[in-house]
């Protein structure tokens, strides 16, 4: 018998507006929906290969064998595509990411796109730009936020059919640029896996659900209006609104460094004097910086000057998850 094989890139994005909490937690039906940006160059490569001889699916990431943890999340998204394309066969998948390890940039929304899309045309399945949404989100949540290009919304729905993510705006649309300040982390974080099954237990949350639905259609607006202003002010809202649902949460998760304040208040500073910058922070202690491309050095340079920070990527508005042809 023949193996089949495919290779997949995917790009990680940055939510504009967060999602955070999920409604159904087996299926990743978020409780609100978000918004995002799929960062260029910033990518997770992966090749599936289909081969009768294996009897169970083998992972590698970044050439080493990969934790339990992860290979469950990957045999959930490989049993959907077996599933659907009524194949019993096992992979051997490889997964590389072109972004320094350990530099506290998620990898689980770009790794479970590029394995939706190499699995299933691995399997020979025909998958539309939704149903693909739809599979990346079953391995992680941001993950179907990377299938589409440029500036893309995940609807939250309310069933396996009706949550998923579409392109609101390409990534020439606005020329937008994530300065991202990586700085050193001293504990291990909770994961985002983790952290969404306390969201709940925040007396913030309910409030800051209530009001997801006019952020996002803020965002929304200012992003297709290229409204820089009316951006810094909704997403750093956003951000500090998860964060205060993240702090409070029963156990609280504080994410945060002391450098991660400074760095706020940085951005603030820079701000009243007049440059276009506003921060957007994940479940991490890294800032993502977003600003124009006419003032990208000027803020590398402020940045690195900080002391703390350790590394500056830069990332555009990058492009759809595509075959490696
Ligand atoms: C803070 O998508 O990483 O980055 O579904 O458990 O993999 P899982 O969670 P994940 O959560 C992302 C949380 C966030 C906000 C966001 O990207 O919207």
């Amino acid at each position: 018998m023949t193996s089949f094989s495919a290779t997949a890139v995917a790009c990680a994005n940055i939510a504009l507006i967060k999602f955070w909490g999920n409604r159904d937690s087996e299926l990743r039906i978020p409780a609100n929906s978000s918004l995002s940006m799929n960062l260029d160059g910033l990518v997770t490569r992966t090749r599936v290969t289909f081969d009768p001889s294996l009897n169970g699916d083998q992972l590698t990431i970044n050439h080493a064998p990969a934790s339990a943890e992860g290979m469950g999340r990957v045999k959930i998204v490989m049993d959907l595509v077996r599933k659907m394309s009524r194949l019993d066969t096992f992979a051997e998948i490889a997964s590389e990411n072109n972004f320094p390890t350990g530099a506290g940039i998620a990898s689980s929304a770009s790794a479970f796109a590029a394995l939706s899309l190499a699995a299933s045309a691995a399997a020979g399945l025909q998958l539309s730009e939704r149903e693909l949404s739809r599979l990346a989100r079953r391995g992680s949540g941001s993950a179907c936020r990377s299938i589409p290009t440029g500036f893309v919304e995940w609807q939250a729905g309310h069933d396996d059919e009706s949550s998923f993510a579409f392109t609101i705006a390409p990534p020439d649309y606005w020329d937008l640029v994530d300065c991202i300040a990586v700085v050193s982390e001293t504990h291990k974080p909770t994961t985002s896996s983790e952290g969404h099954k306390l969201a709940a237990t925040s007396v913030l949350q309910r409030a800051r659900l209530a009001d997801t639905p006019a952020r996002l259609d803020r965002c929304r607006r200012a992003l297709l209006e290229r409204d820089f202003g009316c951006l810094s002010e909704v997403i750093e809202l956003d951000c500090n609104l998860m964060h205060a649902v993240m702090m409070t949460s029963i156990p609280s998760l504080l994410y945060w460094q002391p450098v991660t304040l400074e760095l706020i208040h940085a951005v603030r500073g820079w701000r009243e004097s007049g440059m276009p910058v506003c921060y957007t922070i994940d479940a991490g202690p890294n800032v993502h910086v977003l600003t124009l491309a006419g003032f990208v050095d000027q803020v590398c340079q402020t940045l690195s000057q900080i002391p703390g920070v350790d590394n500056i990527l830069i990332a555009k508005p990058g492009g759809p998850a595509s075959l490696d042809l």
